[in-house]
């Protein structure tokens, strides 16, 4: 079995924060969203694994990934010129995936359990695909999928707007070699990409065996600002380890389970956990509370932070309440006093709220 991981991509709903860097590096929990995919991927004993990556964003996702080593895995980096579609990057793979099956992995998507069971349901059961599925409240912005009472999966539409059950496509799927010959069979979708649910909806038209596991732990899909921070809480409450490196000083107090990189320092500050706090970094005056993720070398300084991602070498000064912020790398957030107005600088499609 190998493994494709798709990392390419525009990521336009992330916006500006993907202007300048891939979306699966954006961190949760101080860790690259695409590192959990290569943990899973890896806990589950495949060691070939291919990274699709785009030309404006791979270079920065080879130099974080390497190759693969880290993991004990053979990384491949294989370049999509352009996102022509998730089967689009299926086709492009050809060549590394050969015959083989493989489990394909967006490369933004979180779930809160390990890959192993549903790789041993394809294994015993050896369909055509196997592909993930999650009860939600709303599945119009998913892949969608009708399902007999005994698994199988009668019909599969991507992002309906009168969607046939609430069971939406977790992005994470199963596939034999027989993939390759639907997908060549598609035609692009209306948003002109070969998408993986019409190669999936054409295995089952011409007699593919479709299985489907409904996962019953968490699933996030990283694609935007509120779904970072969703995923970056389940993450902290489930998965953070109190683990106290930095200095905390006697006018401190660290409530919870906090984890602080090696050089950071909090001085006459409150850590309300679970926090993560990264390295070389600096808390003055200020308070952390549940549920933020700060990285390297950022300086707060006389502000409250809650429900928060921060990213590294920002600062925050004066800031007396930021709640729900998603903070991109090097930002600097101040206030004047002296003046009543705003003032701002602020890159293409930044969101305040004041
Ligand atoms: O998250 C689950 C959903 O993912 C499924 O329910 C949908 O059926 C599936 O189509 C997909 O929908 P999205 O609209 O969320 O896909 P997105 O464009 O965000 O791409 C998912 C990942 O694949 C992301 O890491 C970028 C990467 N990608 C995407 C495209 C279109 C590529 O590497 N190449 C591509 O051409």
């Amino acid at each position: 079995m190998k493994a494709l991981i798709l990392s390419g991509g525009k990521g336009t709903r992330l916006r500006p924060l993907t202007y300048s860097g891939a979306k699966q590096l954006v961190p949760v929990a101080n860790k690259p969203v695409l590192f959990y995919c290569i943990d899973n991927i890896a806990g589950a004993g495949i060691k070939e694994v291919g990274i699709i990556i785009s030309p404006e964003t791979g270079q920065e996702i080879k130099d974080a990934v390497g190759d693969g080593s880290r993991w004990g895995v053979q990384v491949e980096h294989i370049i999509q010129e352009t996102p022509g579609g998730l089967a689009h990057a299926i086709k492009t793979a050809r060549t590394f995936l050969a015959d083989s099956p493989f489990v394909m992995y967006l490369g933004d998507n979180l779930i809160g359990d390990d890959i192993n069971r549903f790789i041993d349901e394809f294994n015993n059961k050896r369909p055509d695909a196997l592909i993930l599925l999650k009860e939600v409240d709303d599945p119009r912005q998913f892949g969608v999928a009708e399902v007999s009472k005994d698994g199988k999966v009668v019909r599969l539409v991507e992002k309906p707007e009168v969607p046939p059950s609430n069971l939406a496509l977790v992005g994470i799927y199963i596939f034999s070699a027989k993939i390759h010959r639907a997908i060549d069979r598609i035609k692009p979708s209306k948003r002109g990409e070969l998408e993986i649910t019409d190669a999936v909806q054409r295995l089952i038209e011409t007699g593919g065996r479709v299985e489907s596991f409904i996962i019953d732990s968490w699933w996030l899909d990283t694609g935007k600002k509120d779904d970072i921070l969703s995923a970056n809480a389940v993450v902290l409450d489930e998965w953070l380890k109190g683990d106290i490196k930095g200095k905390v000083d006697k006018q401190s107090r660290v409530l919870g389970r906090v984890s602080i990189g090696k050089g950071s320092v909090i001085k006459a500050s409150t850590v309300r956990g679970p926090v993560v706090i990264g390295e070389n970094t600096l808390i003055e005056d200020s308070f952390i509370g549940p549920h933020s993720s700060i990285g390297d070398n950022v300086k707060i300084a006389r502000s409250s932070v809650e429900h928060s991602v921060i990213m590294s070498e920002s600062e925050l000064t004066d800031i007396e309440r930021m709640d729900e912020c998603l903070i991109g790398r090097r930002v600097r957030v101040s206030k004047n006093s002296r003046h009543k107005a705003l003032k701002l600088m602020l890159g293409d499609d930044s969101v305040v709220e004041v």
